[in-house]
């Protein structure tokens, strides 16, 4: 069951929560222990893919006992949603230096995997010592792209969810819980 806290804003088209605020803070608490002790006496850059997981990223950051710095790039996709063939778009990251660093890549949703797919071809040539990726939710029915996130927190059906970041036409970012929203997608 989930329990918001009094005064937790709510939407009329919420159809459904699926993690209150106190379940996404045990998971990414879970989440940020683990990553922690794999990278216990190393230093790691976080990419923070903008907008989606800059709750995330805040979140997961300062949950994490190890040295940090961030980045943040720019994702968007135009085109077809649910194909392969939809254009990814990377932006800021030209201006990251990662060699000789270990890195990971958070975003808070995969989807289909063509984001972070993208992310790992911009990056991986540029001489990080490692390079993995996080993601609070996994979607993988939807999978399209042969891309691997080493730590995820919740697998979700296919289902359109908003809050803790993520939008439906730029809204609901701010929402401190992850909800199944009404559509037409
Ligand atoms: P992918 O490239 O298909 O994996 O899509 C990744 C991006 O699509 C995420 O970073 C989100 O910005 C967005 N996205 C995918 N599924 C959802 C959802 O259910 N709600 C909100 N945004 C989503
Ligand atoms: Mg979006």
């Amino acid at each position: 069951m989930t329990s918001l806290r009094k005064g937790t804003i709510m939407i009329d088209e919420v159809q459904e929560i699926l993690f209150d605020d106190q379940a996404i803070t045990e998971k990414v608490r879970e989440i940020a222990a683990r990553i922690s002790g794999d990278y216990a006496g190393k230093e790691l850059v976080l990419i923070c893919i903008l907008k989606g997981a800059a709750v995330f990223t805040a979140d997961l950051m300062r949950s994490l006992t190890v040295p940090i710095t961030v980045e943040f790039v720019q994702a968007a996709s135009y085109g077809a949603s649910t194909t392969a063939s939809k254009k990814i778009t990377i932006e800021n990251d030209s201006t990251i230096r990662i060699s000789g660093k270990h890195v990971l890549l958070v975003d808070t949703i995969i989807d289909t995997g063509e984001t972070m797919a993208r992310l790992f071809d911009t990056f991986a040539g540029r001489g990080p010592v490692s390079l993995t990726a996080v993601a609070l939710l996994d979607k993988r029915s939807r999978r399209t792209a042969n891309v691997s996130v080493k730590y995820c927190g919740f697998e979700i059906p296919d289902k359109f969810v908003v809050g803790y970041g993520m939008d439906y036409e730029e809204k609901h970012r701010n929402l401190p819980y992850i909800a199944v929203i009404k559509t037409t997608r």
